[in-house]
């Protein structure tokens, strides 16, 4: 099967089967304090934010879904328009088919000519730098959409239940750091639902790499996608992941609090399960900079066309400003000062990982100081 192939049936399969993880992102165990007199006014409320030394209009980004397809094409059309009129974020799929097929390069280059200001996001596969991929394809994904970053997505879970998958993942790190010191815009390394941990974004954060997506446990699972797709084709999963499909990996809450822990100065990526702007007014609040989604944006634009999507961002960040309201903030940056409550698993979880919950909740302003000191805001 090629490329181009699996990621039609990534679509369909995600679409039309449940591949939502059973297991919690755990953002169930966080609670904002509700002010009821928050001495603010909801129509002054700022949802700018800077992301990876740009500003985006909210602090949202559609993270990696699609391209190298005509059917992926009409996808990225829709998404990367309603992306330009709220002027959020945006990261294409997996360049891979493009790079090695130009005639696909339209189906992701239409995201810039839709977007031509947005912060857009290449991406390309962890595996393929242990297949002779470098600096070379890397810029071309790069230049195919004028990206202003590029997601490297580490996937071993996925590759590990992918019929064909690559699951080389020997010796990353140090093609990472080569990589990361020849390349023209930011690295952003991005898990794809099993989430990162605070020991590897501080390995990353010391050879240089300053922005993570965090992809936690909690939404679309790849690990139950691919063995859905092995089992299509082989009346069985060949490799059948028992409960590791619903139950393996950081969930997005614990791996949004550890990957902060782990590089105070990056830039954050709050993804995995995030479903609504209560999600992602959470995400920000435990330690992200911006918030991201992928499954929801694919089936809604899939159920209610390129309108609903409109809509549902426009819900999505109506919500997340009257999360900052009644939480009495201002703008988004307020939501690293608010006050909420970390309790039961997601607690006990930090305290064994050696995170004191109240602890962090503070440290959190270090990262608020250090961006107004270097970056004015
Ligand atoms: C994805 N995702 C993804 N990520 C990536 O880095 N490269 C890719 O090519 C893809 N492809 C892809 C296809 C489809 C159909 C979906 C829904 C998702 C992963 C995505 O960016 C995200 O990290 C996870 O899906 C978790 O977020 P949600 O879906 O729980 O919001």
């Amino acid at each position: 099967m090629n490329t181009e192939e699996r990621k039609l049936e990534h679509i369909e399969i995600v679409i039309n089967e449940n591949v939502q993880s059973k297991e919690s992102n755990l953002l169930d165990f966080v609670r904002f304090i509700h002010n009821p007199l928050p001495e603010n006014n909801l129509d002054s409320i700022d949802l700018s934010k800077d992301f990876c030394d740009y500003i985006i209009d909210a602090p949202l980004v559609i993270t990696g879904i699609t391209g190298g397809h005509p059917e992926a094409e009409k996808i990225n059309d829709s998404i990367s328009r309603v992306v330009s009129k709220f002027n959020i974020a945006m990261g294409v799929g997996s360049q891979r088919a493009a790079i090695e097929n130009p005639k696909l390069i339209h189906s992701f280059r239409i995201v810039r000519e839709n977007a031509p200001q947005a912060f857009l996001i290449a991406n390309i596969g962890v595996a393929q730098l242990n297949k002779g991929y470098g600096i070379n394809e890397i810029e071309k994904a790069i230049d195919m959409i004028k990206a202003n970053a590029i997601a490297i997505h580490v996937n071993p879970g996925q590759e590990a239940y992918q019929d064909e998958g690559d699951t080389n993942f020997s010796n990353l790190i140090s093609k990472i750091e080569e990589i990361n010191d020849k390349i023209s815009v930011p690295i952003i390394i991005k898990e794809v639902g099993n989430g990162l941990n605070m020991e590897l974004v501080k390995t990353l954060r010391s050879i240089g790499i300053k922005c993570f997506d965090v992809a936690g446990l909690g939404g679309t699972n790849w690990i139950k996608t691919e063995s859905i797709r092995s089992r299509r084709k082989n009346g069985y999963p060949l490799k059948d992941p028992g409960k590791l499909a619903d139950f393996w990996g950081n969930p997005t809450a614990l791996s949004i609090v550890e990957a902060r822990s782990g590089a105070m100065d990056s830039y954050i990526i709050g993804s995995g399960g995030i479903r609504d702007g209560l999600d992602a007014a959470k995400a920000i609040a435990l330690g992200s900079d911006v918030a991201g989604m992928a499954f929801p944006i694919l089936k809604i634009l899939k159920l209610e066309g390129e309108k609903g999507l409109e809509n549902y961002i426009k819900k999505t960040i109506y919500q997340l400003k009257t999360a900052i309201f009644l939480s009495g903030g201002t703008n988004v940056y307020s939501l690293w000062k608010s006050q909420v409550t970390i309790w039961g698993r997601l607690k006990d979880e930090l305290l064994i990982r050696g995170i004191e919950p109240n602890e962090y909740l503070n440290k959190r302003l270090q990262t608020l100081l250090w961006r107004k000191k270097n970056h004015g805001i």
